[in-house]
């Protein structure tokens, strides 16, 4: 079978920053809480008129100018969001239309957190079976329009950006050796959207019932993510016959910085091969990844050969990890 290979990265990040002593002028919380709970100090929160689609094509044009692609060779692009600029049409064509790539098939992922390495698994495969041979894999959110501002337990720890990755066949060492997917639909209710769905169409009840934004046990997440993120991050490396010592780096989703340290520890890994960028961007998501794997690559933290781990955890709940010779 064809390997897929990563051949260029790129991120973006709104401009505005909303610090944690921004949020303690309208929310009763604390720099000192927040910080010391999930290792956020500030998130990134996109301008009005800048939609999940537009971070989508900045990161996209920064990825497609380091792989040297052209929109017009782009056969597919896949983006992973539950921020969409609509409940449908897919964001993933209207990046598609932006981006001028008229050749490009395009479609979405919806699965939280997770929704990078999804994507990601989607357009290998596409150039694993020879279907595509020009695959942009984003992932892009705005999470701050769908977190409640009055409920301090989650409003805290989201933000915005967006990250991308062009993928193409590979004809050496290099590539995605393996992805792990799962599911578990039963603990939906742990983190979710209520409305507006088919479950809860657009009301003006569901509106001041506050259904419109994202509801979380906080708890009872923190426990199962870090469980399912050291599972699967073993998986990968017992698929590959490699060990927590070959990584020279895990790129986790930045949900929080305990979160990653627990699972740094389960895994055995040393501080150095860890890459955590979570102060800055709070948990963006499915975007969190990409943007993480950008900065890593940019500030040239991976060499040729180098084994690099995709690990994530979310809503669903969704869970994922994908290894990567670089
Ligand atoms: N500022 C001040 N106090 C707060 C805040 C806040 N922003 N938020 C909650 N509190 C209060 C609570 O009201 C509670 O007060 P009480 O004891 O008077 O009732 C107290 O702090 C403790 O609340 P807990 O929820 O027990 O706090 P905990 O230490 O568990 O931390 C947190 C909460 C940070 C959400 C934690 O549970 C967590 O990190 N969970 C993981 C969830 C996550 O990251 N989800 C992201 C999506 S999934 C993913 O990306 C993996």
């Amino acid at each position: 079978m064809i390997k897929a290979r990563i051949i260029g990265t790129g991120s973006y990040l709104p401009e505005k920053i909303l610090t944690n002593i921004d949020l303690e002028k309208f929310l009763d919380t604390s720099d000192e809480w927040i910080f010391s709970r999930t290792g956020i100090r500030e998130r990134r929160v996109a301008a009005a008129g800048e939609y999940t689609s537009d971070l989508a094509v900045h990161a996209a044009h920064r990825a497609m100018e380091m792989a040297g692609v052209t929109a017009a060779e782009i056969d597919l692009i896949v983006v992973g969001t539950i921020t969409g600029d609509f409940p449908w049409p897919a964001t993933a064509c209207l990046v598609q239309h932006k981006l001028g790539a008229t050749q490009a098939a395009a479609f979405d992922i919806s699965a939280a957190c997770s929704g990078f390495v999804y994507a990601l698994d989607a357009g290998m495969r596409q150039i694993q079976t020879g279907v595509a041979r020009r695959v942009l894999v984003i992932g892009a959110e705005i999470l701050t329009r769908i977190v409640d501002w009055q409920d301090r337990n989650t409003c805290v720890l989201f933000g915005d950006g967006a990250g991308a990755v062009v993928l193409a066949p590979s004809d050496g060492e290099a590539g995605i050796l393996s992805t792990h997917l799962h599911a578990d639909g039963s603990c939906w209710e742990l983190l979710y959207q209520a409305g507006f769905g088919s479950r809860n169409p657009a009301s003006p009840e569901g509106l001041e019932a506050r259904l419109p934004f994202l509801k979380m046990q906080g708890n009872e997440v923190f426990k199962v993510a870090v469980r399912s993120l050291s599972e699967v991050a073993n998986e990968a490396l017992e698929a590959n016959g490699v060990t927590a010592a070959d990584l020279r780096l895990l790129i986790p989703h930045q949900a929080n910085r305990r979160i990653l340290e627990a699972t740094a520890k389960r895994l055995g890994l040393a501080d150095e091969q860890v890459f955590m960028n979570v102060e800055r961007y709070g948990n963006t998501s499915g975007a969190s990844i990409p943007i993480a794997l950008d900065e890593a690559n940019r500030a040239g933290l991976l060499r040729e050969g180098d084994l690099v781990l995709f690990d994530a955890f979310g809503g669903g709940f969704t869970w994922a990890s994908a290894l990567v010779r670089w």
